[in-house]
């Protein structure tokens, strides 16, 4: 069983399937805090919906600098319990309070297959390139945003005439499964990093 804490801007729709799974028993693990980088994303109503701890960081406080906000942060993430800190649609960067405090256990997901499409605007990006095969990342996050250790990915075959609205219902519909997925297999310590940053799964 691992202790989460999960990293949220906006809807929160990875932080539900994430809580969902840990309610149909499907993910060994419990989200401990739900920390906000934006007071009135949608996701803080649908955490206390399902009794979720949750705090709210202003956005005064960023303008501090990334730094003041990661310190508040990890000491809260720390003081919580937790094991590993699970960004779901977290539209900050992670600095090193958060990165020296939980090393190799911070844990970002990416609408798109990386290295392609990095940044904030993946899925518009792939959809006006007008792509073939979409997907989904989950890596670990470092120092270089969106360019961590890859622990899984999963593709799928773009229908032709797609929207972007579509594709995006699309990548949402892998992401809330695959994150479950992911997180269960560091439940059962079966993720490794290797000497070359790649990561290996254990059967
Ligand atoms: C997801 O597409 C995630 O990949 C990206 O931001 C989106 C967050 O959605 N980083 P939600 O807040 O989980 O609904």
């Amino acid at each position: 069983m691992i202790k989460l804490g999960v990293l949220i801007s906006g809807t929160g729709s990875n932080l539900i399937a994430i809580q969902e799974a840990i309610e149909r028993g499907e993910l060994d693990a419990s989200i401990e805090l739900v920390i906000s980088s934006r007071p009135n994303a949608k996701g803080l109503t649908r955490a206390h919906e399902h009794g979720l701890k949750t705090m709210a960081l202003s956005k005064e406080l960023y303008d501090l600098g990334a730094q003041a906000a990661d310190e508040i942060i990890a000491s809260q993430m720390m003081e919580a319990g937790v094991d590993f800190i699970v960004m779901a649609g977290y539209m900050r960067k992670v600095t090193q309070p958060i990165l020296q405090g939980f090393p190799n256990r911070v844990i970002n997901i990416h609408p798109a297959l990386l290295p392609s499409f990095q940044g904030a605007h993946a899925i518009e990006e792939a959809w006006l390139k007008g792509v073939k095969v979409a997907g989904v990342s989950i890596h670990f996050a470092n120092e270089v945003y969106d360019q961590g250790p890859i622990i899984a990915q999963r593709a799928f075959d773009v229908p032709e005439g797609v929207t972007l609205e579509e594709l995006e219902s699309l990548i949402h519909e892998v992401e809330h499964k695959l994150y479950p997925e992911v997180l269960q297999k560091l439940a059962e310590d079966r993720v490794r990093i290797m000497p070359d940053n790649t990561v290996r799964i254990l059967d």
